[in-house]
């Protein structure tokens, strides 16, 4: 017997005009690694508008631009000096809004991560924190506070930084005696913003405003499980260092029930801005504290990673499914489906490298792209990017600095793109500068020139799905229904009747019945190859 996934992506309060995204594919642009225009070895924004004409070409409704925001780049623009403008190693604002018009024009939407945990160090609220004292209203928009033990040396509680490390910093007193301590979940240049004050929030909303008015389409809201913390911060139960960016159940830092009237009040300054849009980065395993995110007064998207957390097995990706289909489904919302971001291992590296990780990531990407609800598409994947091997010398990561060289960090899944040529910097760079990081010398067959009219491209392959997903009533409806399927394996329909078939088994298998209409790798005698997906109407 099929089995059906019941779900209803009528959002109450949203008027479905305004809601361009709900089946949209948003591609996210790592403006470091994108494009350089100006030969620095750092992408930039101008970069990105030479290359709208490409991702008009690729198909995607959106793009989501990791942090462009003023930052002394110690986590690579996570940590904003100021939100209500533009770093100048990206551009400045008027390049920003020529990006937006042009993008526009394109009928490309425009979205960008906001970071409200924390800002930078050289923010010039935490430099007034620093020159004020203990208990001042300067410190109040932080968490200082005293130290634990003798003389308040030990830290004020027991939590680890995701980077690696106490989540504690001990700064000196304008007097010059040591002093309190502060709060930074991620490495100490980012220090947490204190949700309970007021002045936070009117920030925030002046932000959001600053960037709407601008004619941003909507935002990416950094650690949006992170935001309040528990009264008195209690100690963490464990005091192991959690993987990066996951939170267990009953971590303190995470997931407090008072995060959630902080998104109330992001989203009732977006409904002042019909058509708008907040995804937050949720990194919250349990279904049910999961959809609390999307209710419909709070974000109208949150990012599941159980795709990205799940490996190359039927059973773990259909569970990955219907989990991310009913933490949402509950409350009304739309699913959000992705294989990657500028955190994770890259999927072709994570499903196995080389020719492998290769065929299983194209199978994924049609996997990823029948579903229901929004795609999210990290820069490179369309292209088969595998992570890079870097040499110590070269990493950038503060990861790998905080966590006393032990975790190389995330700089292997942001190489910049290979855009054509047969040697480094492959036009990511004119050559003047070096890439910010290594592109590999034997990336000339990745390239997008080498693979833009190659019929077997993976670059064609995402083409020919975004272009199918955008214009075939097939691809419609919020349900989908679980076919029987040979074990390692899965297959499910779409209501308006596409249906995606993936075998993760070692042999070829026979498709569903139905007309093919594209495959992420050739059929043998008919049959779906091992390490692909099919997609039938
Ligand atoms: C999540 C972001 O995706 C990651 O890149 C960043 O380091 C942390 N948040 C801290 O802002």
């Amino acid at each position: 017997m099929p089995y059906v996934t019941e779900v209803d992506l009528a959002h109450p309060t949203e008027d479905s005009a305004d809601a361009w995204w709900r089946d949209a594919v948003v591609y996210q642009v790592y403006p470091r690694s994108f494009a350089d225009s100006d030969g620095d070895g750092v992408g930039d924004l101008a970069g990105i508008r030479d290359k709208l004409g490409y991702l008009e070409l690729l198909g995607v409704d959106a793009i989501w631009l990791s942090p462009v925001m003023r930052s002394p780049m110690a986590d690579h623009g996570y940590d904003v000096a100021d939100p209500r403008d533009i770093d100048p190693l990206f551009g400045d604002l008027a390049d920003f809004d020529a990006l937006v018009a042009e993008a526009h024009e394109r009928e490309i939407r425009v979205t960008m991560d906001l970071v409200p945990n924390h800002t930078s160090d050289q923010h010039a609220w935490f430099a007034e924190a620093l020159a004020a004292s203990p208990g001042s209203p300067a410190r109040a928009r932080y968490y200082f506070r005293d130290g634990r033990g003798e003389g308040g040396t030990e830290p004020p509680n027991n939590w680890r930084s995701m980077f690696g490390g106490p989540a504690w910093t001990r700064v000196t007193e304008p007097d010059g005696s040591l002093g309190q301590w502060y709060l930074h979940l991620f490495a100490s240049e980012q220090p947490d913003l204190n949700w309970d004050n007021p002045e936070v929030s009117d920030d925030l909303a002046r932000t959001l405003r600053f960037w709407l008015d601008r004619g941003i389409d909507g935002f990416r809201i950094d650690v949006a499980h992170g935001l309040a913390k528990p009264d008195q911060l209690p100690d963490m139960a464990h005091n192991d260092e959690s993987e990066l960016l996951d939170s267990a159940e009953g971590d303190p830092r995470f997931d407090q029930d008072g995060v959630h009237e902080i998104h109330r009040n992001i989203r009732k300054v977006l409904d002042e801005y019909p058509g708008s849009v907040a995804v937050g980065e949720v990194w919250v395993d349990d279904d049910e504290r999961f959809g609390d995110y999307v209710r419909p007064d709070e974000l109208h998207l949150a990012f599941n990673f159980r795709l990205v957390q799940a490996d190359f097995d039927a059973t773990a990706i259909r569970e990955a499914i219907d989990h991310s289909i009913r933490a949402v489904g509950r409350v009304g919302a739309t699913p959000t489906w992705t294989l990657s971001n500028h955190d994770v291992d890259r999927e072709v590296t994570r499903y196995g490298g080389g020719a492998v990780g290769r065929d299983r990531a194209r199978a994924m990407a049609l996997v990823k792209l029948a579903l229901p609800g929004v795609a999210f598409l990290y820069n490179g994947s369309e292209l088969g990017l595998p992570n890079a091997d870097l040499p110590d010398e070269a990493l950038r990561d503060p990861m790998w600095e905080r966590s006393g060289h032990t975790e190389r960090g995330r700089d292997a899944c942001r190489i910049p793109l290979p855009w054509e040529g047969t040697e480094p910097p492959f036009g990511f760079t004119d050559g003047k500068s070096a890439p910010w990081l290594p592109i590999p010398t034997d990336w000339s067959g990745l390239t997008v020139e080498s693979q833009l009219e190659d019929l077997d491209s993976t670059l064609t392959l995402y083409r020919s799905a975004l272009e199918l997903r955008a214009k075939h009533p097939e691809f419609s409806g919020a349900e989908i229904e679980w076919y029987g399927s040979p074990s390692e394996c899965l297959a499910f329909r779409r209501a308006g009747g596409v249906i995606c078939a993936l075998n993760a088994s070692a042999e070829p298998i026979s498709l569903p019945p139905g007309t093919l209409v594209l495959a992420s790798a050739p059929l043998i005698d008919g049959k779906l190859a091992p390490n692909a997906a099919a997609w039938l109407v």
